[in-house]
C-alpha cells in the first residue's frame, strides 16, 4: 500500500476537479482573448474561475490575477510591482523564514541596492509582532509574511500584522501558497494587500496558481508580450488549469470546516502515536498556532534523510526540510532558524495530511516508524 503524507509538497486532484479540467480541455477550444463565440466561451470559464478564487478568499475578482502558480505571484510583486510603485530602491521587511520563492527575489532586490530586514522567529517558529513594529521605517515599501510555513506549518500572526501595517500605511504581502484551502484566508476580514495562492497545495492542478493585488496597483509585468490579464501578465491563458483552480477553490470553501477538523484528527492522532511508541521525539514548531494539517517532529539522533528513504521502501512518503548541495545535505533553514541544532534539524521529518488519508494508513506508518526510527538512529551512530 501506498501511504501519501506529503500534502504540502504538492496534493492530488479532486475527481470534481480533473473532471472539470478535462471537460474545458475538450470543451473550450477557444482563445479566451478572441471575440468569437469559441473565444468568449473560453472568456466566461477563465471569468467564474476568478469569481471563485476571490469569493474563497474575500476579495473582488478583478484583484486576482491568474499565474503559473505561487512562484511567479512571488516574483511578480516583489520584482514586478514593488521596482514600478518605488521607481528606485527602498527597504522592505520580512521574516527569516520565507519560501525560496520569495526569498531569491529578495536576494536579487538587494543586489540591486534594496535594504531587507528580515525578522527570526522564536523556538516555537512565531514572529514577534513588536519586532515588526519596530523594523518598519519611513522607508519600508512593503512587509511581506509568511502566512502558513511550508515546513513546520506554523501560523503567523496575520491579523496583528495586518492591522499594524494598515495603521502605518504599508502594504503588506502574504505568501498564503499553504494556508489557502486548509485555514480561513478571509481578506475581507484581514486587511493584507497582496496574497499569493499555488493551486496545487490544494487539489488543483500544478502549475497554476494567483497574486491577488487589491486597489489596483502599477504593473511592471514580469511576462510581457499581449493584453492578458489587463496587460499585467501577457501569455494565452491556461484555461484548463485556472478552470481547475476555481473548481478547487469551490470545494475548499464548502469542505473547510471538514476538511480542517479530520485533518487535525489524523494529525494528532499520529503525533500522540508517535510520542507513545517512539523515545527521543520532539514536535518542531507550535502546536497551537498551526495548520491542521502538518506535523513535523525531530527524532533524536536519527538521519532524517534515511528514515524518509526507508519509509518510502515501506510505501509511506514523507518530506525533510533538507536539501541536497553538491552532495552534502543542508539542514533546513527554517529548524535553524527556530534554534534547532543542524543535527536536530537533519533528524526531523515533516508529515503533512490531506484528501485520501485515513486513520488506517495513519496507523500502518505508526506500526513501522518504531523499528525504522531505530534503524535510522543506529546508521547515525555506526
Ligand atoms: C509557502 C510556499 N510558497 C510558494 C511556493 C511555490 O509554489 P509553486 O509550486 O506554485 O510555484 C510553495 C511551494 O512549495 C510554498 O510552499
Amino acid at each position: 500500500m501506498r501511504v501519501y503524507l506529503d500534502h504540502n509538497a504538492t496534493s492530488p486532484l479532486r475527481d470534481e476537479v480533473a473532471e472539470a479540467m478535462l471537460r474545458a480541455l475538450r470543451d473550450l477550444p477557444g482563445n479566451p482573448s478572441s471575440i468569437h463565440e469559441e473565444g468568449r466561451a473560453a472568456r466566461a470559464a477563465v471569468d467564474r474561475a476568478r469569481e471563485s478564487v476571490a469569493a474563497l478568499i474575500g476579495v473582488q475578482s478583478q484583484d486576482v490575477l491568474f499565474t503559473a502558480g505561487a512562484t511567479e505571484a512571488n516574483n511578480t510583486l516583489l520584482l514586478g510591482l514593488l521596482g514600478a510603485r518605488s521607481g528606485g530602491v527602498g527597504h522592505l521587511v520580512t521574516s527569516a523564514v520565507e519560501h525560496p520563492s520569495v526569498e531569491a527575489p529578495l536576494e536579487a532586490l538587494e543586489r540591486a541596492g534594496w535594504r531587507v530586514t528580515r525578522l527570526g522567529v522564536d523556538s516555537e517558529g512565531m514572529l514577534d509582532v513588536a519586532q515588526v513594529e519596530a523594523a518598519i521605517e519611513p522607508e519600508t515599501a512593503l512587509v511581506s509574511i509568511l502566512w502558513a510555513n511550508n515546513e513546520t506549518g506554523v501560523l503567523q500572526p496575520m491579523e496583528q500584522i495586518a492591522a499594524l501595517a494598515r495603521e502605518r500605511g504599508i502594504p503588506i504581502h502574504a505568501d498564503a501558497t499553504q494556508a489557502v484551502g486548509k485555514i480561513p484566508v478571509n481578506l475581507g476580514e484581514i486587511p493584507i494587500d497582496f496574497v499569493s495562492l499555488s493551486a496545487h497545495k490544494f487539489n488543483g492542478p500544478k502549475g497554476v496558481g494567483c497574486l491577488v493585488a487589491r486597489g489596483d496597483p502599477a504593473f511592471e509585468p514580469i511576462l510581457r508580450g499581449g493584453p492578458q490579464e489587463r496587460g499585467r501578465r501577457g501569455g494565452t491563458e491556461n484555461v484548463a488549469a485556472i478552470v481547475g483552480l476555481g473548481v478547487a477553490c469551490e470545494l475548499a470553501q464548502r469542505k473547510l470546516p471538514d476538511r480542517m477538523r479530520d485533518r487535525a484528527a489524523l494529525r494528532d492522532r499520529l503525533w500522540e502515536g508517535i510520542e507513545a511508541k517512539i523515545p527521543g521525539v520532539r514536535r518542531n514548531g507550535s502546536a497551537d498556532r498551526v495548520l491542521p494539517n502538518t506535523l513535523n517532529v525531530e527524532f533524536d539522533g536519527a538521519a532524517g534523510e534515511l528514515l524518509l528513504q526507508a519509509l518510502d521502501v515501506e510505501g509511506i512518503a514523507v518530506s525533510s526540510g533538507a536539501a541536497c548541495h553538491s552532495g552534502s545535505i543542508e539542514p533546513s533553514r527554517v529548524l535553524i532558524a527556530m534554534g534547532r541544532s543542524p543535527e536536530a534539524a537533519r533528524g526531523s521529518l515533516r508529515f503533512s495530511l490531506g484528501h485520501g488519508n485515513d486513520a488506517a494508513q495513519v496507523d500502518y506508518a505508526l506500526s513501522l516508524l518504531p523499528d525504522l526510527v531505530e534503524r535510522a538512529r543506529q546508521a547515525v551512530g555506526a
